[in-house]
């Protein structure tokens, strides 16, 4: 089988955590990173034993000989990196979101059909196996008609201050963005697009929404989503039909254990995960290349097309606006 040769661009957070995922993984490797900062570079390659570190993305692009880059800066940074990348004949898995709106999602899709490149949003979730679970109980007919969704994300970090990336307008902050866009995922994925929103934010002196509930209106169905960073909270989601439920432990979007109930019995399943979860991304990508695809099924663009259209109506109502908008 083909080896894939990894490289990751931004050297944050969720790149060490992305890192330590990928070594799990067969038939893959992390050979080159890249940063604006030197020393972070060279830290990061020591503690993942990568070959090759550059201290600049223009090094790190016209060098590293990598199949596939994951972008891992701050949102307002995917467009740019995720165009010199796809440019540079390297293709990408950018983080999610996949761009601060609807009119860099297209840009981004675009060039990747352009330079006939793989492109996908590293939305994670959606490769975990109890998401692939819920999809088979679903498909199997277990629910009967899908009516309702209920699903939230909500941490504490109000203590994080200003210049968090989390409240900072000009990081792309704001709850949807970062964690909203998980709960708004589940539904678009199960229901698909809603004929109607509404919606009611709390916004910070900075302009980003710190608090927001969403209700999507479907035919004969409703999804009620939450996204807070002003509070902790039981992170379950509930996803029901006419005939049975689905219930996906705290905190769903990266849970292991799953419960359908029917009929009133419970059927309870415990998934074993790889890492902490972003090896079914990265398989999902590495299968994808492999087969010479320039985009998941699982995640098209269209999917990621769908979710930004959504997310621009609901910064619309809300009145959150980033730079240069
Ligand atoms: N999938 C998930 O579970 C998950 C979880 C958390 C975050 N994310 C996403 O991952 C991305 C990065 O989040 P993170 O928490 O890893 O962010 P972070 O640690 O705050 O920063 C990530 C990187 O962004 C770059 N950067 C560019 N401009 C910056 C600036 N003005 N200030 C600070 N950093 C700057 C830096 O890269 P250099 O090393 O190149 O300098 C930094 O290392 C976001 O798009 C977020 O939505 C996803």
């Amino acid at each position: 089988m083909k080896s894939i040769r990894w490289g990751i661009i931004g050297l944050g957070k969720i790149a060490h955590k992305f890192a330590s995922d990928l070594l799990l993984i067969e038939d893959c490797n992390l050979i080159a990173v890249g940063s604006s900062d030197t020393n972070r570079a060279k830290k990061f390659a020591n503690k993942y034993n990568v070959r090759e570190s550059f201290g600049s993305y223009m090094t790190f692009f016209d060098n590293a000989k990598v199949d596939i880059v994951y972008v891992a800066s701050l949102n307002p940074n995917h467009m740019e990196l995720t165009i010199a990348s796809l440019n540079s004949g390297i293709a990408v898995l950018c983080e999610k979101p996949l761009a601060l709106n609807s009119i860099q999602v297209n840009a981004m899709i675009s060039k990747a059909k352009e330079k006939k490149l793989f492109l996908m949003e590293a939305l994670w979730t959606r490769f975990n196996p109890v998401f692939e679970q819920s999809l088979n109980w679903i498909n199997q007919g277990f629910l009967g008609k899908l009516r309702y969704i209920n699903a939230s994300f909500s941490f504490y970090g109000l203590d994080k201050g200003d210049k968090s990336r989390l409240f900072d307008l000009k990081k792309g902050g704001g709850t949807l963005l970062d964690i909203g866009i998980y709960p708004l995922f589940l539904a678009y994925k199960l229901l698909g697009m809603p004929n109607d929103i509404k919606v009611c934010g709390h916004l910070t002196k900075g302009g980003v929404d710190e608090q927001l509930a969403i209700i999507l209106d479907f035919d004969n169905a409703l999804a009620l989503l939450y996204s807070s960073f002003a509070h902790n909270e039981d992170m379950r989601a509930t996803i029901a039909g006419e005939d049975g439920e689905i219930y996906i432990d705290s905190r769903w979007h990266e849970s292991s254990n799953i419960a359908l109930v029917k009929n009133k019995e419970k059927e309870s399943k415990n998934f074993d995960f790889i890492g902490v979860g972003y090896s079914y991304e990265i398989i999902e990508a590495n299968n994808c290349l492999r087969e010479g695809k320039l985009e998941s099924s699982k995640w098209s663009h269209k999917n990621t097309t769908d979710l930004m259209f959504l997310m621009d109506a609901i910064r619309k109502e809300i009145g959150v606006v980033y730079p240069n908008e």
